[in-house]
C-alpha cells in the first residue's frame, strides 16, 4: 500500500487549525483571561427566525410517514434551486435550473471540484490567497503558479502573458484582503480565460457584503463567462450556515473542454460521490430567499458591515495602514512597525488577548500583513478596538 505522496508536500497544518491551536494553548496557560477572536471568518449571529421555522417544519414533515424524505436528488431540491435561479436573475444574470448544484459549501466544492481535471494541468492562484486552492491542488501534485497581489496593484492583480495557466482560482471580494474586481477588470480575466482555454473557479462566497452596485457579485455579470467559469457560493456569510452547511456552485452548461460538458461531468461526479444536502438544512436555506428571510440576512450582514466601521475607525485612529472592510467582512491591514505577521499575532494575543490571521499564511505576500474579521460580536468588537485604543502600539 502506498499513500498519495503529495500530502506530504503539504504544510503540517491547516493554517486556521495552527491558530486554533495556539489560541488554545494560550488561553489553558492563561485561564481567566477573555480572549477576543477575530481570526477564522466564522459567524456570530444566529440562524435567522424564518430559517429556524422552516427548519423547524422539516424536522416534523421528517417524523410523519407521508411527509418523511430519504434521499434527496443529489444535486438538490428545485424548491431551493428555483428562488437560487430568481436571486441570479435580479442581477441579470440568467441561469438554467440544471446548471445550479447545491453542495454542503463553498470549500467542500473548491475542493471536489478538481476530480474533474487532469491533474497535469498548471494552477494559477493569486498570493496572498485562501489556502483551499493552493492545498487540494498540491494534494493532486498540480504545478501552481503565484501572482502577485500587493499593495502596488491594490491586492487586485491582472492577467499577463506570464499567468498563462489551466485553472484559474478568482475571489471577488478576496479572501484575505477584502478587494472586489470591477466589471471591466473581471472582464480581463474572463477574456484571457478564453483566449487561452483556461477555466475560471471564482469563489463569490462574499458576494452578499457588496454595497457598491456598480461591482459585479457573480462572474456571469460578464460577458463570455458561462463560457469559462464556474462560480462557488455559500450560505456560511450570508445567513450563518458555517455550522449548518449549505451553499451551491454554479456550472453552466456553456462549459465545454476536449467537446465535454464541464456540467454533466460534474453532475456524473456528484450523483456517484455525494448524497445531497440534509433536506432539513436545504428548507432553512429555501427560507433565506422569503422577502422577510432576505429583510432579516441583510440585517445580519449590516451588523458585520457595522463591525467593520468599528475596526477601521479604530485602525484609521491609530494610523493603520488597511485594505477592505468596504465590500467586504475583511479588513487586511499592515503590521505596525514593520512587524512580521506571526509576530504581531503573538503580540497581539499576549498584551491584548486579540485573536487575528496572520497574513503570511495566506502567501509570501501576506508576510507584514494581518487580517481581521468584522464576524465578531458588537461587544466583542467594541471590546477589542478599546484594547488596541488603549494599547500604545508605538512600542512595539
Ligand atoms: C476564513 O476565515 O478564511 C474562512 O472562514 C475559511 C472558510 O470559509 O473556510
Amino acid at each position: 500500500m502506498k499513500i498519495n505522496k503529495n500530502y506530504l508536500n503539504l504544510e503540517a497544518s491547516y493554517l486556521f487549525s495552527t491558530i486554533a491551536n495556539k489560541v488554545k494553548a494560550y488561553s489553558e496557560a492563561n485561564p481567566g483571561k477573555h480572549i477576543i477572536k477575530l481570526g477564522i471568518g466564522d459567524v456570530t449571529l444566529p440562524l435567522c427566525k424564518d430559517v429556524v421555522i422552516a427548519m423547524e417544519r422539516a424536522v416534523l414533515e421528517m417524523g410523519v410517514q407521508d411527509t418523511f424524505r430519504g434521499y434527496g436528488p443529489e444535486q438538490g431540491y428545485d424548491f431551493l434551486k428555483t428562488p437560487i435561479k430568481e436571486y441570479y436573475s435580479k442581477h441579470n444574470v440568467s441561469l438554467d435550473i440544471d446548471e445550479i448544484f447545491i453542495s454542503d459549501g463553498a470549500k467542500s466544492d473548491l475542493g471536489n471540484i478538481l476530480d474533474l481535471f487532469d491533474t497535469d494541468n498548471t494552477v494559477l492562484v493569486q498570493d496572498p490567497v485562501y489556502p483551499v486552492y493552493v492545498d487540494t491542488n498540491i494534494m493532486a501534485g498540480r504545478k501552481i503558479k503565484y501572482l502577485n497581489s500587493n499593495a502596488e496593484n491594490g491586492f487586485l492583480p491582472l492577467p499577463t502573458e506570464n499567468d498563462k495557466a489551466d485553472i484559474i482560482y478568482l475571489c471577488s471580494p478576496n479572501n484575505p484582503t477584502g478587494a472586489v474586481y470591477n466589471k471591466e477588470q473581471l472582464k480581463q480575466w474572463v477574456d484571457f480565460a478564453l483566449e487561452n482555454n483556461s477555466i475560471i473557479l471564482f469563489d463569490a462566497a462574499y458576494e452578499c457584503f457588496i454595497s457598491d452596485e456598480t461591482l459585479p457579485r457573480s462572474i456571469f455579470e460578464i460577458e463570455g463567462a458561462k463560457k469559462c467559469a464556474i462560480e462557488f457560493c455559500s450560505f456560511s456569510k450570508t445567513a450563518g450556515f458555517t455550522g449548518t452547511r449549505c451553499g451551491y456552485t454554479v456550472v453552466p452548461k456553456d462549459l465545454v473542454y476536449e467537446d465535454t460538458m464541464i456540467n454533466k461531468l460534474w453532475l456524473r461526479r456528484q450523483t456517484t460521490k455525494f448524497n445531497g444536502v440534509p433536506y432539513i438544512v436545504q428548507k432553512g436555506a429555501a427560507a433565506i430567499f422569503t422577502e422577510n428571510g432576505q429583510k432579516e440576512i441583510m440585517e445580519n450582514i449590516n451588523y458585520y458591515k457595522e463591525n467593520a466601521k468599528i475596526i477601521t475607525d479604530a485602525l484609521d485612529k491609530l494610523g493603520i495602514w488597511y485594505t477592505g472592510g468596504t465590500n467586504s467582512p475583511y479588513i487586511w491591514l499592515k503590521c505596525p512597525n514593520g512587524m512580521k505577521s506571526w509576530e504581531f499575532f503573538d503580540y497581539l494575543l499576549n498584551n491584548v488577548q486579540i485573536v487575528g490571521t496572520p497574513g503570511s499564511g495566506f502567501g509570501e505576500n501576506g508576510e507584514g500583513y494581518f487580517r481581521l474579521t468584522s464576524f465578531g460580536s458588537r461587544e466583542n468588537t467594541i471590546e477589542a478596538m478599546d484594547r488596541l485604543l488603549k494599547h500604545s502600539l508605538a512600542n512595539v
